[in-house]
């Protein structure tokens, strides 16, 4: 359900987020403005599709590691959830955790939130659900609590949607938020071969496609546009070089487009560039990390090496705040 009126403040955002990234010489769109109501169902139906491999694959290292997952995390500990739509995963930790001091949702929708906090408080009785009601991408409070330990956990390879320096600011604002000590138990997706990440990005029943192009929509209904999504071809390749999938979307002809008062002007085959998914080394990642003060503790992976799940703890020091 979307009620623009209401959403006066996001609304805006969006629009001026659109207006920016169309403006651009190489035009661009923020890949979290995919998850919409129709666009988070359609990441739902992604995550069934056979050449879909990440979510079936995180599950199951999850499924299989949860009670070594949740004994790094340690007794009493404060369990953060970066971005909580997948309330499936967490509770295979929550399961396994020991006396949790509670759990703290954070996610920008509050609809969202609230459904989620609600149907984890109905199953676990004694957890203290918390829901916070914030964009993670910024600074954000916590409640404070007597918690042995704070563990964020960020799951579903949704770093890889982040450039490698919002990714290590990212890294280093939860090592600050867990503190010394604390942990982040983080999902990502391993470099694989080509062909198995572009057929997970261009599926043969086009729910991608209309994942990508479900933006252009939005973007005609909440903010008067005429982009009509059905003229724009989905584009997804693997950029070996900045170990990255990139989604695009192509205008087939010359066209003008309107948003609103403004107009956009594309040329035949112009693109624009919805989505970044980077694929990880763990090896790489784990010296990074550790430049922004997370140490790399224990690596979970499936038979294959498709996906891994890392637990890291925040050593108190922070390279770039050192110099
Ligand atoms: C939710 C960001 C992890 O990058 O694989 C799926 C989103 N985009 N298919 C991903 C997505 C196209 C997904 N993440």
């Amino acid at each position: 359900m979307t009620n623009t009126r209401l959403a006066a403040g996001p609304d805006r955002r969006f629009r001026s987020d659109v207006i920016s990234g169309l403006s651009l010489a190489r035009k661009r769109l923020p890949s979290k403005y995919f998850y919409d109501a129709a666009g988070s169902r359609l990441f739902d139906r992604i995550t069934r599709l056979p050449e879909y491999y990440p979510t079936r694959t995180e599950l199951k290292v999850m499924r299989t590691h949860a009670p070594a997952m949740a004994a790094r995390c340690g007794p009493r500990c404060q369990l953060i959830e970066l971005g909580a739509g997948t309330p499936t995963k967490v509770r295979l930790l929550l399961d396994h955790l020991e006396d949790p001091e509670g759990y703290v949702p954070v996610d920008v929708s509050g609809a969202h939130l609230r459904e989620a906090a609600a149907a984890l408080a109905a199953d676990y009785p004694t957890l203290d659900v918390e829901p916070v009601v914030a964009d993670f991408t910024a600074p954000f409070d916590v409640p404070d609590g007597r918690a042995e330990r704070r563990v964020a956990y960020f799951p579903g390879s949704t770093i890889g949607n982040f450039d490698p320096p919002e990714a290590d600011a990212l890294l280093r604002r939860i090592a600050r938020l867990v503190g010394p000590g604390g942990g982040l138990l983080l999902g990502v997706d391993l470099r694989k071969d080509v062909n198995i990440l572009e057929r997970a990005y261009n599926d043969s029943a086009g729910v991608t496609a209309e994942f990508n192009r479900n933006l252009l929509v939005r973007i005609d209904r909440e903010l008067g546009g005429n982009f009509r999504a059905s003229s724009f071809r989905h584009l997804a390749f693997y950029d070996a070089a900045q170990s990255r999938i990139e989604m695009h979307l192509v205008s087939d002809a010359a066209r003008q487009v309107r948003v609103g008062s403004s107009t956009f002007d594309f040329r035949a085959g112009e693109t624009i560039h919805t989505e970044n998914s980077y694929k990880y080394d763990v090896d790489e990642l784990a010296a990074r990390a550790l430049d922004c003060g997370l140490r790399l503790e224990e690596r979970w992976t499936d038979d294959r090496g498709y996906f891994a799940v890392l637990y890291l703890t925040a050593t108190g020091l922070d390279r770039s705040e050192e110099e």
